[in-house]
């Protein structure tokens, strides 16, 4: 079985990386800027590829894909998981930075899943997880950029699902709660404060955990266009 996991270099998409390779799956390790970091993911997993690729530009996305693809003649699993954000009041936004923002969380994933979900559809056959947020559920202040890109993600799983579905192609999302990734530790104390004080059991959450839950998800069947929410704050 051949995976996918965008954004592989750190964070949670190594962890979902490195939890797909203990299964014995082949997994292709993404990365935009951190090489070495990529390498050190791969070099956790048996059977893997290190493939770079801006998630925002279409053209190579769809190269990344044909590699996958040369290499292991199928792709069983997408992971969706590439993400930025960035803190700024909305009414201090720049249209920009709006753009780079959505164009990461939103149109990767559409660049991916329009690729991706081709082969998937004439293999009538695989499982695409898209890495969504609490904050698009529920909205974040300082966030709009990125909880609407998050919010977008969880219309365009629900969406890519009716589509896909009936060609036996699952798409679901799911939500991590707090982690204390790159991203999540260099949110501030503000907002790592808010996130504990609204969690139930006061932690925030393991991506190890996230990640056995995805591979349990992705041997999953007939469950598509839900969305998980694998935090303890109630939404
Ligand atoms: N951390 C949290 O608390 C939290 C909570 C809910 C949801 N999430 C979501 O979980 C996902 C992973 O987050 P994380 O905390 O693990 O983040 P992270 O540690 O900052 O890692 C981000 C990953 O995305 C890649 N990436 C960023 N921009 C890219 C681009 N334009 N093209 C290709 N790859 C790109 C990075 O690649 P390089 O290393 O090469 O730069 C890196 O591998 C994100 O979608 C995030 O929104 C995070």
């Amino acid at each position: 079985m051949v995976c996918i996991v965008t954004g592989s270099s750190r964070g949670l998409g190594r962890a979902v990386a490195l939890a797909f390779g203990k299964n014995r799956w082949k997994v292709a390790v993404h990365f935009r800027e951190q090489k070495k970091e990529a390498e050190e993911t791969a070099s956790g997993i048996d059977d893997s590829i290190v493939l770079q690729a801006d998630v925002r530009d279409a053209g190579e996305v769809k190269s990344l894909v044909d590699d996958v693809i040369k290499k292991w003649g199928r792709i069983d699993i997408l992971v969706n998981n590439a993400g930025i954000t960035a803190a700024s009041y909305l009414v201090n936004t720049a249209g920009e930075d709006f753009d780079v923002i959505v164009n990461t969380n939103l149109k990767g994933p559409f660049h991916f899943i329009r690729t991706v979900g081709r082969h998937m559809m004439k293999r009538k056959s695989g499982h695409i997880i898209n890495v969504s947020s609490y904050v698009g559920v529920k909205g974040g202040k300082g966030l709009s950029a990125y909880a609407a890109s998050k919010a977008g993600l969880i219309a365009l799983t629900k969406t890519s699902a009716r589509e896909l579905s009936g060609y036996n192609v699952m798409v679901n999302a799911v939500l991590p709660g707090y982690m204390l990734t790159d991203m999540g530790a260099g949110a501030g104390d503000r907002a790592k404060d808010t996130a504990l004080k609204e969690n139930l059991v006061k932690d925030y959450s393991d991506p190890q955990r996230v990640a056995e839950f995805m591979c349990h998800l992705s041997e999953t069947k007939g469950i598509s266009g839900q969305v998980f929410n694998l935090d303890s704050r109630i939404l």
